[in-house]
């Protein structure tokens, strides 16, 4: 589905501040797979996303989508088949539109092209996928996306996300900046989702359990490389103590204390 070949990304290429954040990083994502994503601050999560979606062509490398080179494809040309979720429940969605105006968005477009307009038949159907956020959403149609809360905002743009039909669907910590309750919920709702569409999906976290607990495969990310990569009944075996255990063994350093890991 989506092939990363010997990835590197150097920012600020000759000046003092030249930063390696991707490290010859080669990842085969196969259709299907749910990726839990962990590492530390800086390890170069988001950095693989950007390049994943085109928002950063890489300094050396290539990326294959379903056998096509994309590797300098516009993020714009990429965001028709990849969908990403941000830590920030602002991102996703406009504020200052409906939660219907927004929603038409994630329509294909229709005939020869032409805009999707809203109609009852379309606001019938927003009704009813609202309805499985289980936020009352259903009922505020006509509401400014702005007066939504965090939670309410971040399950919106989950839902506009995956009606987008995206081939592969993105999470950059998305419940991280959600109160404990919402970030329950808005993870339920994730793996509901992408059990329900079978979507291919990579999710970053911080918290080693979730990695543990969701998907069908953990990838451990440490300065700009894939330093674990487990599945199967090998992930399912895993416990937060044996992942801490592994990062020390395969870093072969123990100056980094667990909670570096976690943060
Ligand atoms: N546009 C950029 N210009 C310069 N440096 C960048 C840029 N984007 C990322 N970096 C650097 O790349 C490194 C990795 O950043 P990245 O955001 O990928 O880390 P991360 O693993 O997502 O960390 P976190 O868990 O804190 O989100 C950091 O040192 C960061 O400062
Ligand atoms: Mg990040």
């Amino acid at each position: 589905m989506i092939e990363l070949k010997d990835i590197d990304m150097t920012f600020g290429i000759g000046t003092p501040d030249e930063n390696h954040v991707l490290n010859g990083l080669s990842l085969k994502v196969n259709r299907g797979d749910f990726i839990t994503i962990i590492g530390s601050n800086g390890a170069g999560k988001s950095t693989l996303f950007n390049v994943i979606s085109g928002k950063y062509s890489p300094t050396s490398g290539r990326v294959i989508f379903q056998e096509g080179d994309v590797t300098s494809q516009p993020e714009y040309r990429r965001a028709r088949y990849i969908g990403r979720i941000f830590q920030d429940p602002l991102l996703g969605t406009a504020g200052n539109m409906s939660l219907e105006d927004n929603m038409v968005i994630t329509q294909k477009k229709g005939f020869k092209g032409l805009k999707i307009s809203l109609n009852h038949q379309l606001r019938e159907k927003f009704r009813k996928e609202l309805v499985q956020l289980d936020m009352n959403l259903e009922n505020r149609l006509s509401d400014n996306v702005g007066t939504l809360s965090g939670g309410q905002r971040q399950a919106l743009t989950l839902l506009m996300t995956v009606l987008s039909q995206p081939e592969i669907l993105l999470l950059d910590e998305h419940t991280a900046a959600l109160d404990p309750k919402n970030a329950a919920k808005v993870l339920e709702l994730t793996c509901r989702f992408i059990e329900k569409y079978s979507l291919t999906a990579m999710m970053v976290t911080h918290n080693m359990q979730q990695a543990i607990d969701y998907g069908n495969r953990l990838l451990m990310l440490d300065n700009g490389q894939v330093i674990f990569d487990v599945s199967g009944e090998e992930k399912k075996n895993l416990t937060v103590d044996l992942l801490v255990k592994k990062f020390h063994e395969i870093r072969k350093s123990d100056f980094l204390s667990d909670e570096a890991l976690l943060s």
